[in-house]
């Protein structure tokens, strides 16, 4: 046991974070530990899963392997209070780019992930939520682009607006069980992911100015301010808190600012 498995304000509490091997997900689970709790990692490649988390490699389009791995969890960890749906993939192009299957693969992952993982959770959420109330809990990584229309992201936008709307529906239907349901909407945070897609551009430091001068704070959020965030709403802190999105996207959607005057 470390220090903070005894006094974190996570502590004797079990996490599971899907997609946590990279990028947001290691932030998440990354904290959680800090914190705390004892946390395991589904992700369909594990090879950096954060040092000191139980490692379970699957694909959260694999109902088979999502329950297999989301008991693990719970039997490894003894109950399952802290559940973070985060695994998800990018798409880019208007409504005319993508055909039929690429839409089916994106939304399988994007949102049935998230759908599976929830469905094999619940059992043990609702024996944890008799234990803890106020500390059991759902969080999803949505994003700005479920509230904010962003060009070339139709496909990825349908799959986060449905992430979005899926939170509240599952708030409502969980809140009598004690189990609370939240997300949290990054604007363009600085991860792997984001850097892959850098990459790609004809201009990398270019596109990367753009993507930072899109943000109020002027620059891309940082994968452990949105952990930050996640670990509020999945914390006994947040016992009050359900069927909330949370931005964390450097007042990308709330604010209008005029032109910075040179
Ligand atoms: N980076 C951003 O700008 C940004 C902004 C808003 C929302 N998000 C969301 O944050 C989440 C994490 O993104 P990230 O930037 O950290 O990306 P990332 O690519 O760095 O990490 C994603 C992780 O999910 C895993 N994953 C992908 N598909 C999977 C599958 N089918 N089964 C199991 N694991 C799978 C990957 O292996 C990887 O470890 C995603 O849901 C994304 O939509 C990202």
């Amino acid at each position: 046991m470390t220090a903070a498995q005894d006094t974190g304000d996570f502590a004797g509490l079990g996490a599971l974070v899907t997609g946590g091997a990279s990028g947001i997900g290691a932030a998440i689970a990354t904290l959680l530990l800090a914190r705390g709790a004892r946390v395991a990692v589904l992700d369909r490649d594990t090879a950096s899963a954060p040092e000191g988390t139980l490692a379970l490699q699957a694909d959260v389009t694999d109902d088979a392997a999502v329950r297999a791995a989301v008991d693990a969890a719970a039997a490894e960890f003894g109950a399952l209070h802290t559940v973070v749906s985060n695994a998800g993939i990018g798409a880019i192009g208007t409504v005319a780019d993508n055909d039929d299957a690429e839409w089916l693969r994106v939304l399988d992952i994007n949102v049935l992930g998230m759908v599976r993982t929830a469905r094999h959770a619940l059992p043990h959420l609702r024996r944890a939520a008799a234990d803890r109330p106020g500390a059991v809990s759902i969080t999803h990584t949505c994003s700005i682009a479920a509230t904010a229309g962003l060009p070339q992201r139709a496909l990825y936008s349908a799959s986060k607006g449905a992430v979005q709307s899926l939170t509240l529906a599952m708030a409502a239907d969980h809140v009598r069980e004690g189990i609370r349901v939240n997300c949290v909407n990054p604007g363009t945070a600085d991860t792997p992911w984001v850097g892959r897609l850098l990459d790609q551009a004809s201009d990398p430091a270019a596109e990367r100015a753009a993507l930072e001068a899109r943000q109020p704070t002027g620059r891309l959020v940082g994968a452990d301010e949105v952990a930050a965030a996640v670990a509020y709403l999945a914390s006994p802190a947040a016992a009050a808190v359900t069927g909330t999105a949370l931005a964390v996207d450097g007042g990308m959607q709330g604010l209008r600012l005029r032109p910075a005057t040179p």
